[in-house]
């Protein structure tokens, strides 16, 4: 009998069940325990998922010697002190992004999976979907040439109106930084994935549109809130954006610029990255995932559909299924943990994912926007 990975997955909203759907496909994981609020009732919700151990206190599901991986799937707030406390725990970490609230309590978590040696992972999931990894190893092949030009958005609508409410409008509890910091950090670590330049300069301008939001009475799951009715609102002050629009540079020579929404109707979770290189252009949106466009200044320009066969060496093993069936958002999910459970196994195998230090990365070019907003000026992102 062959032993399983026990895992426990801490928030079980919106993104948690993606997770524990992705963990078992992998087979060699059991979702051991599941903890949520004390409001969301973790007993009931565990006989949903069928997870037998069931909690709202964490730490106390951190004490069992059996878990070996955490996931943390909660809000922004809870992610450092959740973290810290199943490092401590001797356990390995996956946290969803942002990593923490703060380059300095980022960094602080990098040096404690540095010195407990365990396995940790940023989940910036988005680079693993084919076509993403499909523009990362054109590049790299040299098809693109050099990259001048990097530029896009990621668009949703889902807190267009005033009576729309989650808790990332709220600064206690999702950080300073609400759209930059829950979009735009995907965006800008898929760009520095592709182009493998980094970010080194930024000129930012954020606006909250609704500065007052109306509070519904009871609690909402993400995307969930859509369905309520206007008497069940209270009036609250908003301090975190609803829209940033960046201009970057990346490097010497290499330019760039993109905007985080989260009120452009229409647009429902719209990422779309555009690379131009000097020999070749490529372009390709989330909610079209299977498709890669590829533009030529001196012939046709293609669509690429993906198909294992059609990608590059280095692109397939992200692809798991032939030509014309789709692979979305939650296969990149059994992409990352496939590679994170991997090295759980064997410390030795090659780290394939996003780690701390990655999640530290996006908070320091975070922490860069909001300077340069504040300043209304160019502000240079630390190395
Ligand atoms: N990588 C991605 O694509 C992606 C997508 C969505 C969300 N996220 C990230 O995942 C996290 C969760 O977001 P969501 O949209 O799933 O939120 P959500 O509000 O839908 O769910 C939050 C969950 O956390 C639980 N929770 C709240 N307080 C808790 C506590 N004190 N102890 C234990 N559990 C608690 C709730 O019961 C709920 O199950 C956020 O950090 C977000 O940025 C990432």
């Amino acid at each position: 009998m062959m032993t399983r990975i026990k895992t426990a997955v801490f928030g079980a909203g919106f993104v948690g069940r993606v997770h524990i759907e992705g963990l078992r496909r992998l087979g060699n994981v059991e979702v051991y325990a599941l903890v949520i609020a004390e409001q969301d009732d973790p007993a009931r919700l565990g006989r949903q998922l069928h997870i037998e151990r069931t909690d709202s206190d964490y730490r106390r599901i951190l004490e069992d010697p059996a878990v070996d991986v955490v996931h943390i799937c909660t809000p922004n707030a809870l992610h450092v002190p959740m973290a810290t406390d199943a490092l401590q725990a001797g356990k390995h970490v996956l946290c969803e992004k942002p990593l923490a609230l703060s380059t300095a309590q980022a960094r602080q978590l990098v040096d404690l999976a540095a010195a407990t040696g365990r396995r940790n992972c940023t989940f910036h999931n988005l680079r693993f979907y084919p076509m993403v990894q499909q523009m990362r190893r054109m590049r790299e092949a040299g098809e693109l040439g050099e990259i001048l030009v990097v530029q896009g958005t990621y668009s949703q609508d889902w807190l267009l109106y005033d009576t729309d409410w989650n808790w990332r409008v709220e600064s206690a509890v999702s950080g300073a930084s609400r759209a930059m910091a829950d979009i735009g950090s995907h965006w800008c670590d898929t760009a520095e994935h592709i182009t493998g330049l980094r970010i080194s300069s930024v000129c930012a301008d954020l606006q909250t549109f609704h500065k007052t939001r109306k509070r519904p009475k009871g609690s909402v799951e993400t995307f969930a809130g859509k369905t309520l009715v206007p008497e069940d609102y209270e009036e609250t002050a908003i301090d975190t954006e609803d829209f940033g629009a960046v201009i970057f540079r990346m490097g010497d020579r290499t330019r760039g610029s993109f905007t985080a929404s989260q009120v452009s109707a229409g647009r429902k979770n719209s990422l779309q990255i555009e690379v131009f290189g000097t020999k070749a252009g490529v372009a390709w949106n989330q909610e079209r995932p299977d498709e890669l466009w590829i533009g030529q200044r001196n012939s046709a320009n293609q669509i690429l559909i993906k198909d294992p066969s059609l990608l590059l060496p280095a692109a397939r093993s992200y692809a798991d299924l032939p030509g014309g069936h789709s692979e979305g958002y939650d296969d990149t999910f059994k992409q990352v943990f496939r590679r994170f459970y991997r090295s759980v196994e064997d410390p030795s195998a090659a780290i394939e994912y996003p780690q701390f230090a990655d999640g530290l990365r996006q908070l320091t070019i975070l922490e860069s926007e909001l300077e340069s907003n504040r300043k209304r000026a160019w502000v240079d992102v630390p190395a």
